[in-house]
C-alpha cells in the first residue's frame, strides 16, 4: 500500500518497537496517525508533533483487555480522523507467571481490536477497505518452551490472521491481514527474561533469550513499515536480525469432502 496521505492506528504505540514504528509511518508522509496505548507518552507525542507537522497526530487511552475500552477508542479514532486505512494491533506483554493476562493481552484484545475495526473499514458497508497488520513473533511460528503461554497466544495470532486473509473475506470487506513475526528485539518485553519462565524450575530456558542474537526495534520497525508498503494479504513475515524473510506453511490438512471418499 502506498502509504502517503492514509490514516493510521496504532495500538500500542508508546512501547519499543511501536514508537520507532510511529517515525517510519510518518516518514511515509501519512495524513493522520491515532496512537492508541495503556499511557500516555507527552514527551514521544511531542516529538513527534514537532518532528512531523504535516501529519495530525492524536492520541486515544485504551486498554486492550477490556473491549468496551476497545469499543470506545474506535468511536474517539473516527471522530478525530473520519477513517482509517491502516490498523497495527502492536499491543504485547510476555510474562508467562500471568497466564490470564498474557492471553487476554496478546490474542483476545488483538482478537476484540480487528473484529471491533473491521466493521469501519468493510467495503461492504461503505468503508474503504485497506490493511491490519498484526504482530505476532517467532515464537508464534515455533513452540518457544521459555515463554510456552506467550508461545501459544502467539501461535493463536498467527492462526487467526492468516484465517482472516481468507479470500471470501477479502472480495466482501476488502481489507487486507498481514502477520509480522518479529526475532527478539531490544525492548522492555524481553528484559529480565528469567522473572517471567513458565516454570520457575525451568527459568535458565528464559536465560537463554538473553543470550541469544538480537535485532534493535529501529531496523524492526524500518522493515514492518516496508512490509506495509509492499506485503500481499495472508502474508507472514518474520523480521529477524534485521531481514525480512516470508515465511510460508506447509498444508497439514484439508477437509475431504463426504462425495469423494463415497465415490472412492
Ligand atoms: N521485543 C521483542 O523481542 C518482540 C519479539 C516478537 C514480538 N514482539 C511483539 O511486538 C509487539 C511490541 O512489543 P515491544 O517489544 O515493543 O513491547 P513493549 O513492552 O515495549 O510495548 C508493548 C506495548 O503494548 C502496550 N500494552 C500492554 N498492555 C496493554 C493493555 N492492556 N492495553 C493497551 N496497551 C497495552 C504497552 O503500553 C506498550 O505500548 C508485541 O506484540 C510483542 O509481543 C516483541
Amino acid at each position: 500500500m502506498d502509504l502517503k496521505g492514509k490514516n493510521v492506528i496504532y495500538e500500542g504505540g508508546f512501547g519499543g518497537i511501536g514508537q520507532h514504528c510511529l517515525k517510519q509511518f510518518l516518514a511515509k508522509g501519512i495524513k493522520n496517525l491515532v496512537i492508541f496505548d495503556l499511557k500516555e507518552n507527552a514527551e514521544i507525542l511531542e516529538n513527534l508533533r514537532k518532528s512531523y507537522p504535516q501529519s495530525k497526530i492524536f492520541f486515544v487511552q485504551f486498554d486492550i483487555t477490556n473491549k468496551d475500552s476497545i469499543t470506545k477508542a474506535f468511536i474517539a479514532a473516527v471522530e478525530k480522523i473520519g477513517h482509517f486505512d491502516v490498523l497495527v494491533n502492536g499491543c504485547g506483554m510476555m510474562d508467562d507467571t500471568k497466564v490470564d493476562l498474557m492471553i487476554d493481552i496478546n490474542l483476545k484484545g488483538l482478537i476484540n481490536s480487528t473484529l471491533t475495526a473491521l466493521p469501519y473499514m468493510d467495503k461492504s458497508t461503505g468503508g474503504r477497505g485497506g490493511l491490519i497488520i498484526n504482530i505476532s513473533s517467532v515464537a508464534g511460528l515455533e513452540p518457544t518452551s521459555a515463554v510456552t503461554i506467550y508461545s501459544a497466544a502467539k501461535h493463536g495470532v498467527t492462526a487467526f490472521t492468516r484465517g482472516m486473509a481468507n479470500p471470501v473475506f477479502y472480495d466482501h470487506h476488502g481489507v487486507s491481514f498481514i502477520t509480522i513475526c518479529p526475532g527478539i528485539t531490544e525492548t522492555d518485553l524481553v528484559a529480565n527474561p528469567q522473572t517471567k519462565a513458565t516454570f520457575e524450575y525451568a527459568k535458565h530456558l528464559a536465560g537463554l533469550l538473553d543470550m541469544a542474537a538480537r535485532q534493535g526495534p529501529e531496523i524492526c520497525a524500518e522493515n514492518l513499515v516496508k512490509v506495509a508498503e509492499t506485503g500481499k494479504n495472508g502474508g507472514v513475515y518474520k523480521l529477524d536480525l534485521g531481514e525480512i524473510k516470508e515465511v510460508t506453511f506447509p498444508v497439514f490438512w484439508k477437509p475431504v469432502m463426504k462425495s469423494s471418499t463415497e465415490s472412492s
